[in-house]
């Protein structure tokens, strides 16, 4: 088990399937975190759980808003170590002739341009500090286009080269930036939406969170603009 004593971690997504695995599996290597949603109260029962967290508010495609949340995590940890960027969504869709324009923008807008908000937002302080982990959430999807899935597809695609581009311009500045790419992740909404099919070959969260630990650990300090599979057994 990586050990990240005392650092600072936010984490989009936090009151989501793999922003509650992440926040326990850091929380379990002693880090100090930084809970980010937009429903506050989504995250009053993950704050209670993890001693020394705080919980804090941003809609993440909004850039005024994710300014004034990076501004109040620097103000009450004093340093963010590690960006896990794991808010994100998906919707399948009629054919791309067919697709609205807000399809379109919602795609790219929550998958990509919360990272886009985030990183550029978190950068500056990591640079003034000399050192950062960057943590993306892509998808297996990204990888191939799939049919009804495009504007989702293209968004994911888009983290994974993001997250290339900002390897490239920070590798000779200890802060390094990865993906990851989950397969079909074991949640009650997949359950859910897929009753037939055999979850036991999908994802459990937590075991996508122990990758997303590793990545920012010291172990990982060699690694970066890695797009690392994460499919289990599917
Ligand atoms: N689940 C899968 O099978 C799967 C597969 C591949 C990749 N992924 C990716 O893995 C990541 C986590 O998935 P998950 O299943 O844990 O998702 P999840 O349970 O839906 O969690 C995402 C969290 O982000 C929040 N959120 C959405 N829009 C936001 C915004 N604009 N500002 C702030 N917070 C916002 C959501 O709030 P609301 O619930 O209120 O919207 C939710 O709490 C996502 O990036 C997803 O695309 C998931």
């Amino acid at each position: 088990m990586p050990t990240l004593d005392g650092r600072v971690v936010l984490i989009t997504g936090a009151a989501g399937n793999l922003g509650q695995a992440s926040a326990r599996a850091f929380a379990t290597a002693g880090a100090r975190i930084a809970l980010v949603d937009h429903n506050l109260d989504a995250l009053t029962g993950l704050q209670a759980e993890i001693h020394g967290s705080a919980a804090f508010a941003a809609d993440l495609i909004q850039p005024e808003s994710v300014a004034a949340m990076v501004a109040q995590v620097h103000q009450h940890f004093g340093r963010i170590d590690v960006l896990a960027n794991i808010a994100g969504g998906f919707t399948m869709g009629p054919a791309v002739h067919e697709t609205p324009d807000r399809d379109w923008d919602r795609m790219l807008d929550l998958n990509a341009r919360t990272v886009f908000n985030t990183c550029r937002t978190v950068i500056p302080h990591m640079l003034a500090q000399g050192s950062g982990r960057i943590i993306n959430v892509a998808a297996r999807a990204a990888l191939e286009g799939k049919a009804h899935m495009a504007p989702y597809c293209v968004s994911k695609a888009a983290v994974i080269t993001l997250t290339e581009s900002l390897a490239a311009e920070h590798k000779d500045r200890d802060i390094t930036v990865n993906c990851i790419l989950p397969g079909t992740l074991d949640t009650p909404q997949n359950r859910a939406a897929m009753p037939d099919q055999d979850h036991t070959q999908w994802v459990p969260p937590a075991a996508l969170a122990d990758v997303i630990l590793f990545l920012a650990s010291d172990a990982a300090r060699c690694v970066t603009g890695a797009a690392v599979p994460v499919y289990g057994r599917s």
